[in-house]
């Protein structure tokens, strides 16, 4: 932000701000060449202005804090030791070129994470499924779609009806290719406890994991003598989803 807003004020009339971010891998070679940089992979974060560029003697001096060639009221000269201050807190460094009446140039180099590789081992340890078809009923079109590609990514196959009737017809189409029924029972159209009844009815073994916003739904159920595989409290996470989905399938063969 600091940087970008120098950049604005190097450039009065008009100009071009350019702002890029890619991963970089620091050698021993470029580590010589700078102090600050350690042998390594940063990403950079380059931000390019247009503007009227500085002078050698003034590069010198700008990172130097209340360091400012602008009107009284205009520049306080703390942005730049700031912006270092923050880079230098996570490990990173920055570098500078400039040429007068061109441009200038900052280059913000922070460490980077291996992020990516983590993700990818919790990926692994999630229970996949095996091509089972799953009904995901929720009349919130948002957490349909996040439940269908979630599960689809987790190996399942997916039906989504957003109300009671869909769900209905879905089911007693496709009875006995779907091993689960994913059901939110805050529908609006039809009570949420009649939906399962009738699915109940036209199949008595059916699996049906309800998810609601309220835990006391799940008291409401027991009380109406409701029987269902297994009870989620939204919001609830994609682990815990698919731990529960394969219990039912499994536990309850
Ligand atoms: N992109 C840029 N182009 C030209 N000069 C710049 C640029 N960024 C910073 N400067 C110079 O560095 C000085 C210090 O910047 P900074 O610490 O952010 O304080 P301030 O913006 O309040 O003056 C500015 O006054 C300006 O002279
Ligand atoms: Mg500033």
């Amino acid at each position: 932000m600091n940087l970008c807003v120098n950049a604005r004020d190097a450039m009065p009339q008009a100009g071009t701000l350019s702002v890029s971010a890619k991963n970089f891998h620091i050698e021993q070679n470029y580590a010589c060449m700078n102090l600050e940089a350690k042998v390594g992979d940063y990403v950079l974060i380059t931000l390019s202005d247009t503007g009227c560029g500085m002078l050698q003697e003034l590069l010198e001096r700008i990172f130097e804090p209340f360091f400012t060639t602008k009107e009284p009221g205009k520049g306080t000269g703390l942005g730049l030791s700031t912006v270092v201050g923050i880079i230098k807190n996570h490990g990173g460094f920055v570098n500078v070129h400039s040429q007068v009446g061109l441009g200038s140039q900052f280059q913000v180099f922070l460490p980077a994470f291996q992020k990516a590789a983590t993700h990818e081992a919790e990926d692994s340890q999630m229970p996949r499924g095996n091509g089972e078809l799953i009904l995901v009923v929720d009349d919130e079109a948002f957490v349909r779609d996040v439940a269908k590609t979630s599960l689809q990514q987790f190996n399942y196959k997916v039906l989504v009806a957003s109300d009671s009737f869909e769900a209905f017809s879905l089911y007693v189409q496709n009875k006995n290719e779907i091993s689960v029924v994913l059901m939110d029972i805050q529908m609006p159209s039809m009570d949420g406890l009649n939906t399962i009844r009738v699915l109940q009815q036209i199949n008595s073994n059916v699996k049906i994991i309800v998810i609601s916003g309220l835990a006391s739904n799940h008291k409401l159920l027991k009380d109406s003598q409701i029987d269902v595989r297994a009870f989620l409290i939204k919001p609830y996470t994609i682990k815990e989803l698919l731990n529960t989905i394969k219990e039912v399938i499994v536990v309850n063969k």
